[in-house]
């Protein structure tokens, strides 16, 4: 497990790591390439005192032509190399980010993809998807730009200064005292544009939500007609991020006069001074052209620095983010002493005294439940919508942990089984079902791809999917849409079902599973469910009672706790919820 940094540039640099020396020399090359700017001025300022302003200037001209000449190759040849430099850094610098993008992509997916429910009860899609893709760009431009640009400008400022200082300090102090008051401008700044950037985040992934959820559900806005009020919906979440970047933009304008100001008070400074100082011979000619044609080295940054702010608090905001998910962790993870059991599972299932409430929730779900199911038992369970079915069956594969008592399978605590055996071992088909933007035959061997063609043709025939899925275009090879666009709900349900079937589970778990297939069809996948040719647990949510029917046991939940458990004809025999729901089924003739 990583230890949360205390800072977000030390988690930058931890994730440099096998790319810390490249940007090391990234730095290095920025802060030579600054120096190397200093050295134009330097060779004009000699240039100009010995062959242009000094005393011996013509002398000098005529007797030394020749090093005229070379300082004159010099300065081209060195501005040459600078180029090249800042190439190189630039170069270097855009590799380092792309790689550290990449991983920390990839780090993020992972551990989006291994949290619980509860992260996913929390987190949105449209902003998860913001803070995989905006977010993660404003980390990249921070070490590609923003880094860069804050070396830059430090060392050109600090390596002008000590050029200044080291030709005249009183000038140098005299033309540097106003940068103080420029530090102070781009404080006040950096405390009001810091919020503006976690508001502007904010905004970005609402805009992002409201598309996400938009597209994905663009049949229920369709059915309703919506589509105008949703238009203007997304407008209004369009304008707010649009209002708060230009009030983010905005803000520097607000600062940047003062900044300006100040900075354009130095080559003023600077010509009074200087102009005094060469008057009365404190300085040469040559040193004061130093001086100015430098000048720009030290307004530059301090010009830069809105910039470089405005991005730093950019990146700060969004690394917050990305920090947010960087570091979670799901609480549902495999105990530190978790049993090894990669044999296959028996699949026997116990609750035991289980009480369950949702985490935001403010009543028991369920209220001490408890069962057994033996190894290859079928057992459904029934119950009024909204009893806590689903959340019961959710504890088994360990979704999500009871507040009270234990689920155990194969008599082991499920707390204390490995995740990822615990859930190789079962099948689920899940009451809202998704299917993946893949082929038919994709989406049923997707627990497990490894198996056959004709596997999963037997499978679509347990399922009672083969006859339709033959009647497709392109059979099995038929690409499904985006969440099983282009199917029928009872076709998804089979495709779901044959998908549960596929990794031939210890333990299949069927949450309201063939709820949209007619009686007929149903009657078959009862049939063939008996038929399976692999040892299997059934725990399947019905409401149906010729689904029921043939179960080794039925349990009725009410009220959060199991109030009626037998066989159909003992259910029947108890006169109480069962029997009134078989008399409904039945047009009340049993
Ligand atoms: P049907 O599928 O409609 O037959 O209902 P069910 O028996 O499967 O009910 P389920 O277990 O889904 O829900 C039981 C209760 O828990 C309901 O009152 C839900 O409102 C509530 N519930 C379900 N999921 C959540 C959740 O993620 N958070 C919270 N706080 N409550 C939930
Ligand atoms: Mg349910």
């Amino acid at each position: 497990m990583n230890q949360k940094p205390k800072h977000k540039i030390g988690w930058l640099w931890e994730n440099m790591k096998g790319y810390r020396v490249l940007y090391a020399v990234g730095i290095l090359g920025t802060i030579v390439y600054n120096i190397m700017q200093l050295t134009v001025p330097f060779i004009s300022s000699k240039i100009v005192d010995l062959f242009l302003a000094g005393e011996k200037a013509a002398e000098n001209l005529s007797l030394h032509r020749d090093l005229f000449y070379k300082l004159v190759a010099a300065m081209v040849l060195l501005t040459f190399l600078r180029t090249t430099v800042v190439y190189l850094v630039c170069l270097d610098m855009e590799k380092v980010s792309q790689k550290v993008l990449y991983r920390i992509r990839t780090y993020l997916f992972d551990k989006i993809e291994t949290q619980d429910m509860r992260f996913y009860n929390t987190f949105r899609t449209g902003d998860l998807m913001t803070r995989v893709t905006g977010d993660l760009d404003a980390i990249r431009h921070m070490i590609a730009w923003v880094l860069r640009a804050i070396i830059e400008s430090f060392s050109l400022f600090f390596a002008t200064a000590v050029y200044f200082f080291c030709m005249d300090w009183l000038l140098a102090l005299c033309v540097l005292a106003i940068a103080p008051f420029i530090f102070l401008i781009i404080r006040l700044f950096r405390d009001k544009v810091a919020p503006r950037h976690k508001q502007l985040r904010e905004k970005h992934a609402q805009m992002n939500t409201a598309a996400q959820e938009n597209i994905s559900g663009n049949r229920v806005v369709k059915a309703f007609a919506r589509e105008e009020y949703e238009i203007q919906k997304f407008d209004e979440c369009n304008k707010d991020y649009a209002r708060m970047n230009e009030k983010t933009a905005m803000t520097w304008l607000t600062y940047f006069p003062y900044v300006e100001t100040f900075a354009n008070l130095m080559p003023l400074v600077l010509l009074l001074v200087g102009g005094i100082f060469i008057i009365n011979g404190r300085i040469t000619m040559g040193e004061y052209v130093a001086f100015s044609g430098l000048i720009w080295a030290v307004q530059q940054p301090m010009r830069m620095m809105g910039n470089i702010m405005n991005e730093f608090q950019r990146f700060s905001a969004a690394s917050e983010k990305v920090m947010e998910i960087y570091y979670s962790e799901p609480a549902i993870v495999d105990a530190p002493d978790a049993i090894d059991r990669p044999e296959r599972f028996a699949g026997r299932i116990e609750f035991k005294h289980v009480s369950f409430q949702y985490e935001d929730g403010n009543l028991p779900v369920l209220r001490d439940v408890s069962f057994v199911i033996e190894p290859g038992q079928t057992v459904a369970i029934m119950g009024e919508t909204g009893c806590g079915k689903t959340s019961l069956i959710n504890m088994i594969p360990r979704f999500y942990e009871p507040t009270a008592g234990e689920v155990l399978v194969d008599g082991y605590n499920v707390s204390k089984l490995k995740l990822r055996q615990l859930r190789k071992n079962i099948g689920l088909a899940t009451q809202d079902v998704l299917l993946f933007s893949d082929t038919i035959d994709g989406n049923i061997a997707y627990g497990d791809s490894s198996i056959s063609q004709k596997e999963v043709e037997k499978f679509a025939k347990y399922s009672a999917a083969a006859a339709f899925i033959s009647k497709m275009p392109e059979g099995y090879e038929t690409i499904v849409g985006e969440r099983g666009v282009g199917l029928s709900g009872g076709q998804k349900q089979r495709i779901s079902l044959a998908r549960a079937l596929a990794v031939k589970p210890a333990i299949l778990i069927l949450d309201d599973t063939t709820s949209a297939v007619d009686m007929e069809t149903e009657k078959q996948i009862q049939h063939s469910l008996q038929e399976l040719d692999f040892p299997c647990t059934k725990v399947i949510i019905a409401q149906r009672i010729s689904t029921t029917k043939s179960a080794d046991k039925i349990l009725v939940i009410q009220d959060g706790r199991i109030t009626e458990a037998g066989t159909h004809d003992e259910l029947v025999a108890q006169k109480g919820y069962y029997y009134n729901l078989v008399r409904l089924q039945t047009g009340e003739e049993e």
